[in-house]
């Protein structure tokens, strides 16, 4: 068996690559855009790090040579200067999804997110719902795995999240009103080893969330009391860090726009959770909590 995986140094690349150190058997691909991002990479004897560039189809087709899966992770949600939506979330899928028809991959995995639609009016949730489609209009076996904010030692929203619960106060945005339904890393992974492995036919579409949904202040609040601590979580209006991101990204070229922001502040909310139909069974809120905190 031959995976392929893009994006392989993204926060949930690297995660994905410690659990498949352990598939001896399995041998990965790791596409990265750059031999720097190759000391982000795992070392073992299964997995051979490879620079590719999503406007090279040969670097593409190389890297999928012999592949049976390919797992797709490269994707953002804050634009920068030099990457924004249009070429990191749709035209680098649509190069993936060429280049793996060409090298007659049998399936392909997408991560996308709770929330994506092509006809979604956030510009993020659009461009994940397109990237959606060139997947599933590929003619390739896919599986489209939706997912909510991701928690675990090392991601994003992890440091976020330990910067507002070490108090004594903190402001979020609405004062951390909506419903998050956070999943663990690893059982994201957990999840991506087993749907690569298996034999895949046709399109699926799965929204595999955290166990419990909680509200964002909460989060804060349960992080802190497992610190040992306690927190006032006040508020920062969403319409004035809408107007200041609004003027910043201009400025910048890029960083917390108000697409961001609606984003954070979405409700995560799914009809069926795949949890049971992946056989992943999910981390408690405060088991992920206490692997963050552990790895500080
Ligand atoms: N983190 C979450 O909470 C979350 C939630 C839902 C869905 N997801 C999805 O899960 C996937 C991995 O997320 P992550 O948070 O682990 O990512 P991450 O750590 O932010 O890494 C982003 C990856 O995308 C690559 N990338 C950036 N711009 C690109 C471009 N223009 N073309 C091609 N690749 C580009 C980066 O490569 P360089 O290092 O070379 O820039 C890196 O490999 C993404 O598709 C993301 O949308 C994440």
């Amino acid at each position: 068996m031959k995976l392929c995986i893009t994006g392989a140094n993204s926060s949930v690349g690297q995660n994905l690559l410690s659990h498949l150190i352990q598939q001896s058997d399995v041998q990965i691909t790791a596409g990265v855009r750059s031999e720097r991002a190759f000391g982000d990479l795992p070392q073992a004897d299964n997995i051979t790090p490879t620079t590719i560039s999503y406007d090279d189809d040969s670097s593409l087709q190389a890297a999928m040579q012999g592949a049976n899966c390919v797992i797709h992770l490269a994707g953002i949600l804050i634009e920068t200067k030099h990457s924004n939506y249009a070429s990191a979330n749709v035209a680098a899928t649509a190069a993936v999804v060429n280049a793996a028809k060409a090298q007659g991959v049998e399936h392909i995995i997408f991560i996308s997110v709770i929330g994506a639609s092509p006809q979604a009016r956030n510009a993020y949730f659009r461009s994940k719902g397109s990237a959606e489609d060139i997947v599933t209009a590929s003619g390739i076996a896919s599986t489209v795995l939706r997912t909510p904010i991701l928690l675990g030692p090392g991601t994003a929203g992890a440091s976020s999240l330990l910067g507002a619960a070490k108090g004594p106060t903190t402001k979020v945005l609405g004062g951390g009103l909506y419903t998050m339904r956070p999943l663990d890393t690893d059982d994201l992974s957990a999840a991506l080893v087993k749907l690569s492995l298996a034999n895949a036919s046709g399109t699926r579409t799965l929204e595999l969330v955290g166990p419990e949904p909680i509200k964002y202040c909460d989060l804060i609040k349960r992080t802190a009391k497992l610190m040992g601590s306690e927190v006032e979580v006040g508020v920062v209006p969403v319409w004035v860090a809408k107007l200041g991101s609004a003027i910043t990204s201009t400025l910048k070229g890029g960083g917390i726009t108000p697409t961001v922001i609606d984003v954070i502040t979405s409700d995560e909310t799914v009809a069926r959770n795949a949890d049971q139909e992946l056989g992943i069974e999910l981390t408690s809120i405060d088991g992920t909590l206490n692997k963050i905190l552990e790895s500080e």
